[in-house]
């Protein structure tokens, strides 16, 4: 089950009244959907969902289902089942900084309730909010699929890994002030390799 608190549907006034891909967005869009044999363009829901969320500032507007429903002929319903069901998509707004921490077996027994704790208490933030100058905003999600450097934070597209409060506090901190934060685990290994 999805914990993601940003899948309430946005309210009217925050929804936009339309929405297009960029020309950038509309030829990938094509390349993708060339991908697909006719009857399976139901297959391209998911990396076009993807594209709009990102050229939308990290969240899908009622537009931009409609929008992919049309571009690929596939019923609306058929869209926001997707939407509605996977935890990455974000159906209000979310922040500059969208953190989703990982609650998930592997990172609760790693840590994880007390980097909620953090992030919640940091930015006086609860789960499915923002904070008030749209900076940051916070998720609890399921397994991230990377249980291996538990625990894992997921900030915009990228994973932080092997952290516990310490770290990622660190971390949020660069972020706070603009310096360059590295990607991936924050331990002293490059990928999922034995901590020696
Ligand atoms: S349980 Fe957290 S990444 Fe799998």
């Amino acid at each position: 089950m999805s914990t993601s608190n940003f899948k309430i549907i946005a309210d009217e006034t925050t929804q936009p009244s339309k929405f297009n891909f960029n020309n950038e967005n509309l030829a990938k869009a094509k390349k993708i959907l060339k991908m697909y044999p006719n009857n399976f363009k139901e297959s391209s829901i998911m990396p076009l969902l993807s594209m709009a969320q990102s050229q939308n500032d990290g969240w899908l507007p009622k537009k931009a289902i409609e929008y992919v429903s049309n571009f690929i002929e596939v019923p609306e319903i058929k869209v926001l089942e997707i939407a509605t069901f996977y935890s990455m998509y974000n159906l209000s707004p979310v922040g500059k900084f969208h953190i989703e921490i990982c609650t998930t077996t592997p990172c609760m027994l790693r840590g994880s309730d007390s980097m909620l704790n953090l992030c919640k208490k940091k930015f006086g933030l609860k789960v499915g909010e923002q904070t008030k100058d749209g900076q940051f905003s916070l998720g609890q999600v399921e397994c991230l699929g990377a249980c291996v450097n538990a625990p894992v934070v997921k900030i915009n597209e990228n994973y932080y890994e092997d952290l516990d409060s310490e770290s990622l506090n660190k971390l949020l901190d660069n972020i706070t002030m603009n310096k360059k934060i590295r990607i991936g685990p924050q331990s002293k290994r490059k990928g999922s390799e034995p901590i020696k």
